[in-house]
């Protein structure tokens, strides 16, 4: 299973799925792909948010090595299931798409609600972390024994 998480800016959510998931595929002895992008440009290169960094670290996962990159539409070839945190994303990924397939790869990450923004707030990112670690133990379940 080769799995991408998308964001707007790759620095705050889909860092977080990204390291979360691929906390839960190590400790599950999973062979998985898991990867993060943005479909904007402006942090391409940097670091996850410092504020992501610290959320993750309190819970003991390391984010520091992650290196923001924009979505290209070759990440359609590549992963299995690209899973984005609101509908600004969706339908930036899905403009993008181009065969049927590609579609079909495309869901909210929270299946019919989103993860909210924590780039202006910095209380949100420890209910951000929640929301999305709760979600990454049911992928887990969810998608364990499909290959
Ligand atoms: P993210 O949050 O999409 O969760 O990474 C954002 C980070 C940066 C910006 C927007 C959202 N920005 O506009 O720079």
């Amino acid at each position: 299973m080769k799995i991408l998480m998308v964001c707007l800016g790759n620095i705050c959510r889909s860092p977080l799925a990204h390291g979360i998931l691929e906390h839960l595929v190590a400790l599950n002895g999973l062979n998985w792909e898991v990867d993060s992008a943005g479909t904007g440009n402006w942090h391409i290169g940097e670091q996850p948010d410092r504020r992501s960094i610290a959320v993750a670290k309190k819970y003991g996962i390391d984010l520091s090595t992650q290196t923001c990159r924009q979505f290209e539409p070759a990440d359609f070839e590549r992963f299995d299931r690209i899973l984005v945190m609101d509908y600004h994303n969706l339908s930036d990924v899905k403009a993008l798409a181009g065969k049927e397939e590609d579609h079909h790869k495309i869901s909210l990450f929270l299946n019919d609600n989103i993860v909210p923004d924590p780039y202006h707030d910095d209380d949100l990112f420890d209910p951000v972390y929640q929301m999305i670690e709760k979600r990454c133990k049911e992928l887990i379940k969810d998608l364990a024994g499909t290959s």
